[in-house]
């Protein structure tokens, strides 16, 4: 398998590591979800350590289906490089042969405003697009609710264009949503290292 997606460190930017969920990162889960924006857009939501522990025990059997693979986020701090939690990237429905593929994302609040989640999530797409070579997705899908600004600004410098309106469907989508779509030539045209084009 394809190494894991990452982040360089830039100017004023740490680097990023992404890596499958672990049981030792329940904590940092939990506390995530004391957000109120995190409870309105994450869902589901983890409300305790019994939960989180389950959920990351899901997010692991994820992996050994092939349904999604789910990716912790963690930023490198200080001199000693010590790793601190800030979010998470998910890709889900990546098969080989299979036509498309669904990402999303979230950011800690203590992280937010600070390029994190488009950050990773351009290192998930090249992960994505280049996993199983001349036979992955010609495109990836990403939903969010209409009034998801930050989510829909996250799609944008992302290169993933707005590509139609998903009509509501309540109680789980109460308004209508954006499509928005990354096209695997769009991955190529801009020379993605990882990506054979
Ligand atoms: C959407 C989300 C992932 C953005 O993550 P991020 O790492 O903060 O991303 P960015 O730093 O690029 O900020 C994106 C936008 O958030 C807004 N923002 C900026 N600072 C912020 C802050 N401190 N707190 C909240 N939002 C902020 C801005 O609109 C920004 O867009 P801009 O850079 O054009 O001004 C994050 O807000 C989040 O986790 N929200 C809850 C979960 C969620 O909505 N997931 C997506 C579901 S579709």
């Amino acid at each position: 398998m394809t190494a894991y997606p990452a982040a360089e460190a830039a100017p004023g930017a740490p680097a990023l590591t992404l890596r499958p969920w672990r049981p030792e990162d329940a904590g940092d889960l939990v506390e995530a979800y004391w957000d109120e924006t995190m409870r309105r857009w994450a869902g589901p939501v983890v409300d305790d350590g019994t939960g989180a522990a389950r959920w990351i025990r899901e997010r692991r059997r994820d992996w050994e289906t092939g349904d999604r693979f789910s990716f912790a986020v963690l930023e490198t701090q200080g001199p000693q490089g010590r790793e601190r939690l800030v979010g998470h990237a998910v890709v889900k429905g990546l098969r080989p042969g299979g036509p498309s593929a669904e990402v999303g994302y979230w950011t800690a609040a203590h992280a937010r405003g600070r390029g994190v989640a488009p950050r990773a999530l351009l290192a998930l797409t090249d992960w994505a697009f280049a996993l199983f070579g001349d036979r992955g997705p010609t495109r990836l899908e990403l939903l969010h609710q209409v009034d998801n600004t930050a989510s829909c600004r996250v799609a944008r410098k992302c290169g993933y264009e707005q590509a139609g309106i998903l009509p509501a469907a309540p109680p789980d989508y109460p308004l209508d949503g954006h499509l928005h779509i990354r096209t695997r030539r769009d991955a190529c045209a801009e020379k993605s290292p990882q990506v054979a084009c």
